[in-house]
């Protein structure tokens, strides 16, 4: 699903980006032009990084 048309990024990529390291706004906007245009994403991908952020953390816990 396309959650940054203006830059057609995918949430498919924000979730890659964040397994490679991304874990804030700022830099899913620097690396993917998140919300550097129209700005309609942002909430979106928001919700999507921490998300993704939650289910990886408590994955990681669920190790410890
Ligand atoms: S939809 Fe992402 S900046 Fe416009």
């Amino acid at each position: 699903m396309y959650v940054c048309l203006c830059h057609g990024v995918t949430e498919r990529q924000i979730v890659a980006a964040i397994d490679s390291g991304v874990d804030c706004m700022k830099q899913l906007r620097r690396d993917l032009g998140i919300a550097t245009e129209c700005g309609r994403c942002a909430s979106c991908a928001s919700d999507c990084l921490k998300q993704t952020l939650a289910s990886r953390n408590s994955a990681e816990g669920g190790a410890k």
